[in-house]
């Protein structure tokens, strides 16, 4: 598109979003019958109706993805590594007997729903994001457990600021859930709806101990950090170690393999994935941080374990050198700021 004809941007005030659905006008859509994909194209109606039987409905036969769209200083929109959510996507359906969608058509629908969507991308230097929400539902007449028939793979966007209430890399605190949200060989490394709705409770249990979200322990031997409800964990610990969980129940987060990456080639740590034993190492803690497309880089400022709070760098109440330098490094390459060495950002064009 000419940028004398761009679309005006909506008269939003940006920089006050929360994690809120704003409806925009356009979404995405394909539908998978008879063993084949639509071409998909762009819809205004934002409700799904479906059969009563539908399988997702009945039996959360779906998963999702969720990524960001941002505006560079030139005005350039840039994803972030779409081909980690496509593939995760991929590895979903194949775990729920879905078809799955193919890599073009996957980011055919994101570029398709942002670039419609044009005037809701939050602008550069405004710190909020669009929110880009594709998702794969198991539809049509259904009633005895087995796979749906047909298929719907929709694409909505959302303008959205930061998702835990405080703005920009204010600490948030995580409570040990009693409750486990994976087991080992089950469905906690897929992005799919069921291991959300079984974390509800844990999150408001959590909420009502006075902790922003619910941290996971390994469903084996409540043990091992798993991760928090909707975010993955990474700890900077004494002697320039970077971790960040091995357990093979969390989900694999975009955000947290960059993020690994960035303390190992930008800040130079001795970086590990391995079981992390919260009891039996919690005072070698000195910067720990929750990651992931909506968290992106959220310092947690203390954490509360069998009854007692344990707080990490600055008493808690500010975010560490290590978390601060890697969410500038991350950000500044999610926004077009820095130099792109690694690759990471796609642009759609408008
Ligand atoms: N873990 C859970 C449970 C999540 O819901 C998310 C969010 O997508 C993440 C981790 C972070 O993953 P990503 O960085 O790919 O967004
Ligand atoms: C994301 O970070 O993209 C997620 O899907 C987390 C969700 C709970 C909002």
């Amino acid at each position: 598109m000419n940028q004398q004809h761009l679309p005006e941007k909506k008269a939003l005030n940006w920089a006050e979003l929360g994690f809120q659905y704003q409806s925009t006008e356009y979404r995405f859509r394909a539908v998978h019958r008879n063993g084949e994909w639509s071409e998909g194209e762009l819809i205004t109606d934002k409700m799904i109706s479906v059969h009563e039987g539908a399988p997702a409905l009945h039996y959360a036969q779906q998963c999702f993805e969720g990524l960001k769209a941002q505006t560079a200083p030139d005005g350039r929109v840039l994803l972030f590594r779409p081909d980690l959510n496509a593939e995760r996507m991929r590895q979903a359906a194949g775990r729920l007997l879905m078809p799955h969608v193919p890599e073009e058509l996957f980011i055919k629908g994101v570029e398709s729903a942002v670039r419609a969507n044009y005037a809701w991308i939050p602008p550069h230097g405004s710190g909020a994001a669009l929110y880009i929400r594709p998702m794969l539902i198991g539809v049509g007449e259904n009633l005895g457990l087995k796979t749906a028939k047909e298929f719907e793979f929709r694409v909505f966007v959302s303008p959205v600021g930061p998702y835990y209430k405080s703005a920009g890399l204010a600490t948030i605190s995580l409570a040990v859930s009693d409750l486990d949200r994976a087991a080992p060989a089950g469905t906690g490394n897929y992005k799919i709806g069921a291991n959300y709705a079984g974390g509800l409770l844990a999150t408001r249990q959590a909420q009502e101990l006075g902790a922003n979200e619910a941290l996971f322990l390994d469903a084996r031997e409540r043990r091992y950090i798993d991760e928090a409800g909707s975010a993955n964990i990474v700890v900077a610990m004494t002697g320039g170690r970077f971790v960040t969980p091995g357990s093979s129940a969390v989900l694999p987060s975009v955000t947290r393999r960059s993020i690994m990456a960035l303390a190992e080639q930008e800040l130079g740590l001795k970086t590990e994935q391995r079981g992390i034993d919260l009891r039996g190492e919690i005072a070698d803690f000195e910067e720990v941080a929750a990651c992931g497309t909506a968290a992106v880089i959220s310092p947690v400022g203390k954490i509360l374990v069998d009854g007692n709070w344990h707080s990490f760098y600055g008493n808690g109440e500010e975010p560490g050198p290590i978390t601060q330098k890697l969410y500038e490094l991350l950000v500044g390459i999610q926004r077009g700021e820095i130099a792109d060495k690694y690759h990471w950002t796609h642009e759609v064009s408008i």
